[in-house]
């Protein structure tokens, strides 16, 4: 994409990348929230994201016109067996409105090279098998490998969002 912008996320995108997530829409309790209950604990997150620069990143996206269209987060976690660390991606999402025009390469290909600078062993995340961009091949088109024997468990404390 040729005007969009990668900067750090300030505390002042919350409502932004709320509202992406609003628009999405995968969460219907989500969607029928006040804008402000999505966005305070985003805003909180940022916070104390921002005052961890070595544990975590979290990144937007911008256009032309500075406005906030997508965001990922990712998470330098210290591991033993590697002798090494991981960057775990935890969110990457981009506005349909500005889908396709490469936001969300440039956000990932970001975390690519962040990762190589701080000298990570490797990069990992989650992406759903039913979801478009797993369908399309959104992250092997950017160089990422499917691991074909490891299964992904989450211990919930709580209802996920949907
Ligand atoms: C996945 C997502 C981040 C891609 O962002 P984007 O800015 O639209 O992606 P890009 O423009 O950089 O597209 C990169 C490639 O992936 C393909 N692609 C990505 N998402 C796609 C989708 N939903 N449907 C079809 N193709 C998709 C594009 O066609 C493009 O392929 P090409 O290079 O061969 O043209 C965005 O669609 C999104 O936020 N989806 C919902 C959340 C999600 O699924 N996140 C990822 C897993 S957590």
């Amino acid at each position: 994409m040729a005007n969009v912008i990668i900067r750090l996320a300030q505390k002042e995108d919350a409502v932004s990348m709320a509202e992406i997530l609003r628009e999405i829409g995968w969460s219907e309790r989500r969607n029928n929230m006040l804008i402000e209950e999505v966005s305070s604990p985003i805003k909180d997150l940022i916070i104390h994201c921002n005052q961890d620069p070595d544990g975590h990143t979290i990144i937007v996206a911008v256009d032309e016109e500075n406005k906030v269209i997508g965001f990922t987060n990712v998470h330098w976690v210290p591991f033993v067996m590697l002798g090494s660390w991981e960057g775990y991606v935890s969110d990457v999402f981009v506005s349909p409105s500005a889908s396709g025009k490469g936001a969300g390469s440039a956000l990932v290909k970001y975390v690519m090279d962040e990762g190589e600078k701080r000298g990570c062993m490797r990069l990992m995340l989650t992406n759903g098998k039913e979801k478009p961009s797993y369908k399309a091949g959104f992250y092997k088109k950017l160089g990422w490998t499917e691991r074909p024997k490891v299964a992904n468990f989450v211990y919930y404390y709580r209802e996920p969002w949907s």
